[in-house]
């Protein structure tokens, strides 16, 4: 039997891999979005597409209200780290206030499952060790802090409503659809394997390295990157799992990257050497981000299927070669919309 799912987010760079994901599968997907860092034009065409804003209660209960849902993925927060860090009220306010509202309307209209997507910035400043689903959560960004204040939310809408949810810590989120019509196109951009492809293509200035003095082997911070397509199948086996019980996943490869590493890998694929230079550090980054996935495979049989930084930088490339804009403008992405 096919199930229809709602993406909230879908047509962000996780979020327009999972209803790729979702459709490909032979399932039915709606998006609702409000595009404020989407594209309409990654939106897979076989999905429905909602534009609208989850700040939005009327909205949110006329979708809900408008058919049964099997489950909702939430993808959909603002998750610039350093802005957090400069605005952390909004994020605050924004982040755990929009969810709120969805996680309400899905009790209300009778959605028995939820996939939300965290991050491992609930975690905060750990140490090298790969980090498992008991370690303390500190969170050190108020980014992370909503996210924190969300997965806290979800406890109680399971423990008063029986809501079933998967809360996934995801670490950094990497790579391009294999196909080569999606990929990561942030506006502005702030993750590194994307900024330091467009610096050795010539399309930005020089990459800023945020800081070489933390206390890992190189100086530079050392993250676990792990392919979209790794993560859309991450999502559809939380969902499955949660009809058991609700979880919480953190999704990573278990292996570290250092920014340094990053970029060697960039220049060698690339078959430049990338324009960089030294700045200082960013608030709110922590030294270490490694997460130990052990519990994800043993519960679900996760297998991420791109295993070396070097994969994950290659599709990122190839996407990056073919879509030297991007997606649409902001006109054409108006005039779609008309
Ligand atoms: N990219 C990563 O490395 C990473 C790592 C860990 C966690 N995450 C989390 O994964 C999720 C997706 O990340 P992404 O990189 O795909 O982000 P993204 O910005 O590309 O996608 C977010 C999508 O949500 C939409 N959206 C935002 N606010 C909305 C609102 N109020 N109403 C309706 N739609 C709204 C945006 O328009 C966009 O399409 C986020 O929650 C993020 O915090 C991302």
């Amino acid at each position: 039997m096919t199930s229809h799912f709602l993406v909230v987010g879908g047509a962000g760079f996780i979020g327009s891999h999972l209803v790729a994901g979702i459709v490909s599968g032979g399932d039915h997907c709606t998006v609702l979005d409000n595009l404020q860092t989407g594209h309409l034009a990654a939106v897979d065409p076989r999905a429905s597409f909602i534009l609208g804003d989850l700040a939005d209660p009327v909205t949110l209960d006329t979708v809900l209200a408008s058919q049964r849902w099997d489950g909702v993925f939430h993808l959909a927060d603002l998750s610039l780290v350093g802005e957090s860090m400069r605005e952390p009220m909004r994020y605050l306010t924004i982040n755990p206030g929009n969810a709120g509202r969805l996680i309400d309307a899905c009790i209300r209209h009778g959605v028995r499952r939820l996939v939300f997507t965290s991050s491992a910035n609930v975690f905060g400043n750990a140490d090298a060790a790969p980090l498992d689903e008991d370690t303390p959560m500190r969170p050190a960004s108020a980014y992370g802090e909503g996210k924190f204040i969300v997965e806290r939310m979800l406890q109680w809408a399971e423990r008063v409503h029986g809501l079933q949810f998967a809360c996934l810590r995801f670490f950094n989120a990497a790579g391009a659809d294999p196909g080569g019509r999606l990929g990561e196109a942030h506006q502005p951009e702030t993750h590194l394997i994307p900024l330091a492809i467009d610096a050795a293509l010539g399309h930005r200035p020089p990459l800023a390295l945020y800081g070489d003095d933390y206390a890992t082997p190189d100086g530079t911070c050392v993250r676990d990157y792990v392919h979209v397509s790794d993560l859309v199948s991450a999502h559809l086996l939380a969902m499955e799992r949660i009809e058991q019980s609700s979880v919480h996943y953190n999704v990573g490869l278990g292996r570290g990257y250092s920014v340094r590493e990053v970029i060697e890998s960039v220049g060698r694929i690339a078959g430049c050497t990338v324009p960089m230079h030294c700045a200082g550090r960013r608030a709110g980054d922590p030294a270490w981000l490694i997460a130990s996935p052990s519990r994800i495979m043993r519960e679900t049989g996760w297998r991420p299927r791109f295993t070396s930084l070097d994969e994950i930088v290659e599709s990122a490339l190839i996407w990056r070669r073919n879509h030297p804009q991007g997606y649409e403008t902001a006109a054409l992405q108006r005039s779609l919309l008309a």
